[in-house]
């Protein structure tokens, strides 16, 4: 079964991208056909400075090879690599309704507080849908946020093949499970739009430092503390082993203790496991070459198939 995802450089990924999405689907690679890309033809739609696009896209792959993605058993890709997925888009394009696309919360929100969208936007969930039917993808891994996509991807495949024939495969979302809600420093969630992020690669004292400066309530110290609903201990949760959550989870139940020793553990814990990655990282970047490679053969690979597919889809509608 080939599982497929699309990830958007639209900046460098924080604790929330990996533990909330990355992780599950490096996950996924031992048991599926694991289909991983770049997304930055989306990313174009918010990302407008042209090096800085570039190095997002560099420094994703980076990310992804240092956190686990296997090439030897998964295929990594740049999305704009492989240009037939962009043939594919037109051609579902032709076949959209504007009211489905209309429903799409990306572009709803923008459109509702007044903010002009461009066309980009409004068709963004057409291109995603091109992405997931080049490939015959059986299950979309995504966060609850993507489902609403993979719908309109299954809506714009089915009326696609009613009219003209079984030219797809249907692909089902797959919500994944583990997949943490994580908060920010400020305990919302993690997001770049909040400027609550914690990153998981740079410089390991900004870390420790931003962490050190994660909010918490102002209770006296002495007094004991429900662990659970508590978005340090959440985040601690994220890095720590069991008998270590074990313990912290019994000192927030007795009390008597201040946050800053909990920060520091959770640096601790933190740095513990983003060491070997770190490391990965630093050697991946001395070996451009090994990268790019990568790359390349996961794109010829990549177009093999999307070939295939939009060479049926050509056919189907009379343009071959
Ligand atoms: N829109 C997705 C996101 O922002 C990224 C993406 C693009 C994607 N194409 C995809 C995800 C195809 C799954 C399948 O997270």
């Amino acid at each position: 079964m080939r599982a497929l995802s699309g990830i958007q450089p639209t900046g460098r990924f924080h604790w929330g991208n990996y533990f909330g999405a990355i992780k599950q689907y490096i996950d996924l690679q031992d048991a599926h056909d694991g289909y991983y890309f770049i997304a930055d033809l989306h990313a174009l739609t918010t990302v407008r400075e042209p090096d800085v696009l570039r190095s997002y896209v560099r420094d994703a792959a980076l990310d992804l090879l240092a956190l686990g993605l296997n090439p030897d058993r998964a295929t990594l890709f740049v999305q704009s690599e492989v240009p037939e997925v962009s043939q594919l888009c037109w051609l579902l394009m032709t076949g959209a309704p504007l009211g489905l696309l209309e429903r799409c919360h990306a572009y709803k929100d923008k459109a509702s507080k007044g903010i002009k969208a461009d066309v980009g936007l409004f068709t963004y969930p057409i291109l995603m849908a091109a992405d997931i039917l080049a490939y015959d993808s059986n299950w979309v891994p995504v966060g609850e946020d993507q489902v609403q996509h993979i719908e309109v991807c299954r809506d714009l495949a089915r009326s696609f093949n009613a009219h003209y024939g079984e030219v797809f495969t249907m692909p089902e979302a797959k919500i994944v499970p583990g997949a943490a809600k994580v908060p920010g420093t400020d305990g919302e969630k993690m997001s770049k739009s909040y400027d609550n992020t914690l990153a998981l690669f740079g410089d390991p004292k900004e870390l420790r430092k931003k962490i050190m400066r994660i909010s918490t309530d102002s209770r006296p110290m002495e007094d004991a503390k429900e662990p659970d609903g508590d978005h340090l201990f959440q985040l601690y949760q994220l890095f720590a082993t069991r008998e270590q959550i074990d313990d912290v989870r019994a000192i927030y139940l007795r009390g008597g203790f201040g946050y800053g020793d909990i920060k520091k553990r959770l640096a601790d814990a933190a740095d513990a496991y983003l060491e070997p990655a770190r490391k990965k990282r630093q050697e991946l970047e001395k070996n451009p070459a090994f990268v790019a490679e990568v790359l390349r053969q996961g794109a010829s690979k990549a177009r093999v198939s999307a070939e295939k597919v939009l060479s049926r889809a050509e056919k189907a509608c009379g343009l071959k």
